[in-house]
């Protein structure tokens, strides 16, 4: 075997329909070949986002039931508190709904107009909301972390010399670090401990506070001791606390390795710090010991923190997504190597060649996968981050083109992903049909969610 066997059993299953590829293609046009925009029901096989989509346990189900829905001090906030201290070993533990409510809350109090925020790569709500103070969100990856095909252990680790540089040069204008653990944008690619240790004394000597993008924290403790040297024999929860030890707090979406559908918190060491974000919590979620949440799922939440560490759970997670990113790769389907941690992350440059950047060819990918076979995928490219320069109209290019399969936890069988595969497979073996696509209306901010687009017509063919 490939990677070991589901470790747990389905108790509740869930239909899938499908639908005929004449109402895909009728959807597909309805939705402005937008997949976000598209009725769930009638996809076949999800893969948007491990985002909220998790599986849960019998366990976190019964968590639901002992939920005290008090207005303030409930029982399930204490234990919710208590699990968090224990695997992330921040002081102050603040709920919110979910990460990018993290995001706001803390860069709300913190960040101000014309400031830097530096990242291994910001997640496009991370970066949003970077933007949204008006500062500036800079992204400073390992320059191997934006070569698909470069094999390395730890793709989403910083360049510490060039955080160097930049808190040098912008002295005073940099309220914190962020490091992504693992790095979504940048193909789901691990952080070692050590570059976490040595980004950390970089933001020390620069007197900088460096916080933890937390989201898929397990996976990466996961990586952390498959690949990094010395880490071999010890347990993930506690190359998770030592991971987290050299920052003084974190953003977290538990709706990735909280295994929640809904949840997420902010942890931190500053007291002030944490009373800023605490007073704009009360006006804006709720109170401190729901924050945005019914209590239940503060139970459902602790949980899932709890489960995420058991490492037979995370060597079938990880294996599943590498299984399906190998045979991909043997089919000649270039990909992101090595496979990150909750996706596999299609290389649209070199899948569509044929297809500019400003034509998206990832988003023709995710086109195709939806009309051809009821797969819904994510484009993480142009359309997400790419944007039109005010003065000339021409779209600048983010430097990696991908789609993402993202693939959610506990809830697809290996046969599912086989389906995948095969059908990946075959729009590879066609690309060259695949077409552009152009904007024929988006907003200014997370443009990807909601922008309509049409199909670019076929360049006509001149004789001679
Ligand atoms: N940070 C990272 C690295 C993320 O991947 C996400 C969400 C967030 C922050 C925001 O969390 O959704 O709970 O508000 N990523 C999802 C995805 C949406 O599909 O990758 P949120």
């Amino acid at each position: 075997m490939a990677f070991p066997a589901e470790p747990f059993r389905i108790k509740v299953v869930e239909p899938l329909k499908r639908v005929t590829p004449a109402e895909r293609i009728r959807l597909l046009e309805q939705a402005g070949y937008n997949v976000f925009k598209l009725p769930s029901d009638s996809i076949y096989i999800d893969l948007l986002t491990d985002s909220g989509t998790s599986a849960m346990s019998d366990r976190q189900w019964a968590a639901l039931m002992i939920g005290d829905e008090a207005y303030a001090g409930s029982r399930n906030f204490y234990r919710f508190q208590s699990t968090v201290r224990s695997i992330f070993g921040y002081e102050h533990v603040i709920p919110t709904h979910q990460g990018r409510m993290a995001e706001n809350l803390l860069f709300g109090a913190v960040v101000k107009e014309g400031d830097i925020v530096p990242n291994n790569i910001h997640f496009d709500t991370t970066r949003a909301n970077v933007e949204h103070q008006k500062a500036e969100a800079v992204d400073l990856v390992v320059r191997e972390g934006l070569e698909p095909s470069h094999v390395a252990p730890f793709k989403g680790n910083m360049d510490v010399e060039r955080l160097d540089h930049t808190l040098a040069r912008h002295k005073g204008r940099v309220p914190l670090v962020l490091l992504t653990i693992t790095n979504n944008s940048g193909g789901g690619q691990p952080v070692s401990v050590a570059n976490a240790r040595a980004t950390a004394e970089v933001c020390r000597k620069h007197k900088v506070p460096l916080f933890f993008d937390a989201c898929r924290f397990a996976e990466n403790a996961y990586f952390v001791q498959q690949r990094e040297p010395g880490y071999a024999n010890k347990p993930v929860k506690d190359i998770a606390r030592e991971m987290f030890s050299y920052g003084q707090g974190c953003t977290m979406s538990a709706k990735k390795d909280g295994l929640v559908n809904i949840g997420g918190f902010l942890a931190m060491n500053d007291g002030a710090w944490a009373e800023k974000v605490t007073q704009m919590l009360i006006l804006v979620e709720g109170f401190p010991t729901y924050g945005g949440l019914a209590s239940r799922d503060l139970e459902a939440m602790a949980q899932g923190l709890e489960e995420v560490l058991d490492e037979d759970y995370l060597s079938f997670r990880v294996g599943q997504v590498r299984d399906l990113a190998d045979t991909l790769h043997a089919a000649g389907v270039p990909t992101v190597r090595p496979p990150g941690g909750h996706a596999v992350y299609l290389d649209a440059r070199a899948f569509a060649p044929h297809i500019p950047p400003a034509e998206f060819p990832g988003q023709a990918i995710v086109v195709a996968l939806y009309r051809d076979f009821g797969i819904r995928a994510v484009e993480i490219g142009s359309l997400m981050f790419g944007h039109a320069d005010p003065a000339t109209g021409v779209e600048a290019a983010p430097a990696l083109e991908l789609v993402r399969l993202a693939i959610p936890r506990r809830v697809y069988t290996s046969a599912h992903l086989r389906f995948v595969a095969e059908s990946v497979i075959q729009i590879h073996r066609e690309r060259e049909s695949l077409r552009g696509l152009r904007i024929r209306h988006a907003a200014p901010y997370l443009r990807h969610f909601t922008a309509d687009l049409e199909e670019v017509p076929p360049k006509p063919v001149h004789a001679g």
